[in-house]
């Protein structure tokens, strides 16, 4: 992925936080930009920037979003799975709403929009899953049942997906940003949305390997 130009990149929730950072990085370095979000707007305007409505707990939305996405690129080089919600962060029981809805959305909503544009995807497409460090087993704490749990599926879908492309040029990779400054993160995290996306672009040009769980914080790097 070192020859940005031209090339296209579907960010999904690209409408704040580490998603809005990511997509005005990537459209600095050339890329063709494919926003998704729930309202089908956002405050960022470029001629390269296209936005389409989201809402990854809906199927018909997914479907939806599918034929626009088609309608409007042949091809994805990049994909980036980035909403998410953490309803439950600060929850030591799960609860049941709270609960299908995080589940619905970072996981099974995300998994579906991937599996339905996965024959756009290039020869050499990237597949990326922001994850996170809450969702490895050596950092389980007993709160936010959903959230980590969630995130804990998403690599293993990003497993799943590496072994179905073994040996083909496409990779998949689940992230963790690191702790940021994002409605979902809060105030008092340490990083910028801009520092995380920079992270996050800089570790998908270098990571040669797939199936990879990439910490860009720590830049810790392993094999899920
Ligand atoms: N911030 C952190 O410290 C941190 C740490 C580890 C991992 N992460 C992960 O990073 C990703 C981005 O989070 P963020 O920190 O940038 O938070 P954020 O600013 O709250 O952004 C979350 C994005 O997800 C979208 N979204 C929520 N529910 C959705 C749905 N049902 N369908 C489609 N889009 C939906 C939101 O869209 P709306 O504007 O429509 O709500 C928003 O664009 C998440 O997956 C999160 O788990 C964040």
């Amino acid at each position: 992925m070192n020859n940005t130009r031209n090339k296209v990149a579907v960010i999904t929730g690209g409408n704040s936080g580490i998603g809005l950072a990511l997509a005005e990085n990537l459209l600095r370095e050339g890329f063709c930009v494919l926003i998704t979000s729930r309202s089908g707007e956002v405050t960022l305007s470029h001629p390269k920037l296209s936005v389409v409505k989201l809402d990854l707990k809906d199927e018909a939305s997914i479907a939806n979003s599918k034929i626009i996405i088609e309608n409007l690129v042949s091809k994805i080089d990049l994909l980036i799975n980035n909403a998410g919600i953490a309803d439950d962060i600060h929850l030591l029981r799960p609860t049941l709403d709270s609960f299908k809805d995080t589940i619905d959305t970072n996981l099974t909503g995300t998994i579906f929009f991937t599996e339905a544009l996965l024959p756009l995807l290039s020869q050499e497409a990237v597949v990326v899953n922001i994850s996170s460090e809450m969702g490895l087993f050596e950092h389980l704490q007993s709160n936010a049942y959903a959230y980590r749990i969630s995130k804990s599926g998403l690599n293993v879908y990003t497993k799943l997906l590496a072994q179905s492309y073994e040996g083909t040029g496409i990779k998949v990779f689940a992230i963790h940003p690191g702790w940021v400054r994002t409605k979902l993160g809060g105030a008092l995290a340490p990083v910028l949305p801009d520092e995380a996306a920079k992270g996050i672009i800089m570790a998908i040009k270098k990571e040669k390997d797939t199936g990879i769980y990439i910490n860009v914080y720590s830049g810790q790097s392993v094999r899920i």
